[in-house]
């Protein structure tokens, strides 16, 4: 159950009841200070000011008239403004037994979406730099988050599989495939490969002209070309799907849906938006003018869809995809993930769009833009000479760092647990130390931090979650032989029950605002108050009452439950020893 939703909607009631007019606003948030109870419902200041009465007597009023009987505590009206909640530890008590007792931990289903999740998508021309990585791991923490509340996710990689700078690479590939070199090892590392065409394109004579001849002959659907683009396409999908599964992400190939995917709409979308007279012709291109997002100097932005001479961009892609997305997959909602500088683009795209009628009035297009990785230099994170980490190597080496701190450790495991351990560490602490950042603001990759055991980091949680199963281990408690009653005596048992209890919360967040650090946020607070919770609650200890013990062992184990399933959706593996 979501405890602020269910407080809320006692609060309207209360709120009509006292004479509010409809939709008055219904502030009530967590309560930031211990003290002021557990949230606070603040509204009766404005609704003195629509009513013109007193405030504290409005306040009064309010309280009065909110049915929570048997739900709080006591509710204290602080100041004129506050009504502060505190929930009584009974209830608190009686819910988390109903928690711990159910396989989905209390948390109801949202109103059930077709939500489509535009992530990953990575350039095949090219390695799949961090960007992409970002892209990845964000993208699949909440499209986990969104089907666990019951939203029918499609899963979109809009890979970029189509535009010029083929010709060049398909001009060189067809050099190499006639010298008799097989395209996987010929394309075994993307990078240089990009690189030695683009010399080629810059210098050999001829070279630039064979490779726009490619590009003629590609898009004109020439099937010797196609087939060579098709080899160079599935080779570098590999590369990524490679990426994929080091990282244990739900993306398949399935899920791929590039650019050429909408080649034979683009003429179509192009004919639809002029017919809806958003784009017109300006020197022989098709281009939308965007007053709406004009300049300093009033001169409306300008979008192209087509360019002089017929070819099409980026954008049009996206016009196309749109129409897909919202008319043959009835999307409610789309939501995008790729780095901020292409914030401007998405926001001019939704507005041409919207006005096409390719978006309608109930369906959102949400960009969720993320910001730069940095090296410790505090610059975009590159190799020492400047060029593309390569991430599968980067996963590697995470792998690698992790099993040397964890062979440093003392443990009974076999050097076999270890590895797997070790893959599970690594892997899961690049993905936390993403993940945990806030989504929009820049971050520097550090493998220190990241792989430390304490602090807000994967091995710290996933530690926490080992501490709690080795409880059990020696209590000898599964899921099926606990069943007791839950009782809140102590401050610290007081503090983790309502933090258990609002997980709800934690994961409607991730869903409305696309944001998994608040997520991270909240297993991180949650794994701390335990081990606070622990060390001032002994629960093996000898003298300890028995209902004491078990109410306790119930707490530890939703504990668990709770931080297996937000690390789950998260993406970070967990492990019942380490
Ligand atoms: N391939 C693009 C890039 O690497 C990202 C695509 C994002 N999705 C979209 N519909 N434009 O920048």
């Amino acid at each position: 159950m979501n405890i602020q939703t269910f407080l809320l909607a006692k609060f309207k009631t209360a709120l009509t009841s006292v004479g509010a007019p409809e939709d008055s606003p219904a502030p009530l948030s967590r309560s930031t200070r211990v003290g002021f109870g557990h949230y606070q419902f603040n509204g009766a200041m404005a609704l003195s000011k629509v009513l013109k009465q007193n405030p504290r007597e409005i306040a009064q009023k309010i309280v009065d008239a909110v049915e929570l009987d048997g739900v709080v505590e006591k509710l204290e009206i602080a100041g004129p403004r506050f009504i502060n909640i505190h929930l009584s530890p009974k209830w608190l008590a009686t819910r988390l037994k109903a928690t711990n007792l159910d396989p989905r931990l209390s948390i109801e289903a949202e109103d059930s979406q077709t939500i489509v999740v535009d992530y990953s998508a990575p350039n095949l021309a090219k390695e799949m730099h961090v960007g992409h990585l970002r892209s990845t791991i964000i993208g699949d923490a909440v499209t986990k988050t969104l089907e666990f509340l019951g939203h029918k996710v499609i899963r979109q990689n809009h890979m970029g599989d189509w535009g010029t700078q083929f010709g060049m690479l398909l001009a060189h590939l067809n050099d190499k495939l006639a010298a008799n070199e097989v395209a996987e090892t010929a394309l075994s590392d993307l990078e240089d490969f990009y690189r030695a065409a683009k010399i080629r394109f810059d210098s050999e004579e001829g070279f630039a002209d064979r490779a726009r001849d490619f590009v003629v002959k590609l898009q004109g659907g020439d099937p010797q070309c196609m087939q060579l683009w098709q080899n160079f396409i599935d080779v570098s999908i590999k590369h990524s799907e490679e990426v994929y599964e080091k990282l244990n992400v739900t993306l398949k190939a399935e899920d791929i849906k590039g650019e050429s995917a909408y080649n034979d709409d683009l003429a179509d979308t192009v004919a639809d938006l002029q017919a809806a007279g958003v784009v017109v012709e300006s020197e022989g291109a098709q281009v939308a003018f965007l007053p709406e997002m004009a300049d300093k100097d009033g001169n409306p932005a300008v979008y192209i869809v087509q360019k002089t001479g017929g070819g099409y961009l980026y954008a049009t892609t996206d016009q196309a995809a749109i129409r897909y997305r919202n008319g043959v997959l009835g999307a409610d909602r789309t939501l995008i993930f790729t780095d901020a500088r292409q914030a401007l683009h998405f926001k001019q795209t939704e507005i041409v769009a919207r006005k096409a009628g390719f978006i309608k009035d109930s369906q959102s297009y949400e960009h969720c833009p993320f910001g730069m990785m940095l090296g410790n230099d505090g610059k975009p994170f590159k190799t020492r000479t400047g060029g593309t980490v390569k991430l599968a190597a980067l996963l590697d080496e995470a792998v690698e760092r992790a099993e040397a701190l964890i062979n440093k450790r003392e443990s009974d495991l076999s050097a076999e647990e270890r590895k797997l351990i070790a893959s599970k560490v690594g892997i899961g602490a690049v993905k936390y130390a993403d993940l945990s950042k806030n989504r929009t603001t820049d971050y520097v990759f550090n493998w220190d931090t990241m792989l430390s055991f304490e602090g807000n980091t994967a091995p710290y949680l996933q530690y926490a979650y080992t501490r709690v199963q080795s409880i059990f281990r020696k209590a000898q408690v599964t899921n099926e032989n606990l069943e007791a009653d839950i009782i809140l005596q102590e401050s610290q048992e007081a503090l983790l029950a309502v933090k258990l209890m609002q997980y709800a919360e934690a994961i409607k967040q991730v869903s409305s605002d696309a944001t998994p650090h608040v997520l991270c946020t909240y297993i991180y607070e949650l794994a701390s108050l335990f081990m606070t919770f622990y060390e001032a609650c002994p629960i093996l200890k000898e003298g300890i009452a028995e209902e004491t013990k078990n109410s306790r062992l119930m707490l530890a184990q939703l504990t668990a439950k709770t931080l297996k399933s937000g690390l789950d959706l998260l993406g970070i593996d967990t492990m019942e020893k380490m």
